[in-house]
């Protein structure tokens, strides 16, 4: 099984980016220990924080991979591009967020991409990651 984590902008910064919302550990750090719970899955991590680049990786995993774990950042909240491009993907998407954004400013409530993903995660630190891992199985 072959899942593709894909991050949007400012997740690069996870570990000293507003810590007390998104927690204290890097994202490389908190891979290995999904790779290590995770033996038998095939996990490709990639970020970035420009859309289009988003897209491309999209486009290039999204017709071949069992499921895309997708955290688009603030994109999730302005992208009609990546919403197009999830709805016309053939694997599985699934939106996932560290912090509950239900909880949080009001701009944040709303997801552009929720309608196009099989399902959304989010509040649940980096363990939301886990959890879309584990819809996806
Ligand atoms: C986020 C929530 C978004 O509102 C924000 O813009 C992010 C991170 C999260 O993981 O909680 O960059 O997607």
């Amino acid at each position: 099984m072959t899942i593709h984590i894909i991050n949007g902008p400012n997740l690069n910064l996870l570990g000293t980016r507003e810590p007390g919302i998104y927690g204290s550990s890097t994202f490389e750090d908190y891979l290995l220990k999904l790779r290590q719970r995770y033996p038998s899955i095939n996990i490709q991590y990639y970020q970035s924080n420009v859309e289009g680049l988003l897209i491309d990786r999209l486009q290039q995993v999204g017709f071949s991979a069992d499921g895309i774990i997708l955290n688009a950042g603030a994109y999730t909240h302005t992208s009609i591009a990546l919403q197009d491009c999830i709805r016309s993907l053939t694997a599985p998407v699934i939106e996932v967020h560290i912090s509950n954004v239900h909880k949080r400013e009001e701009f944040r409530h709303h997801s552009m991409i929720s309608c196009v993903c099989k399902g959304v995660i989010c509040g649940f630190g980096l363990d939301s990651y886990r959890l879309a891992i584990e819809a996806l199985i």
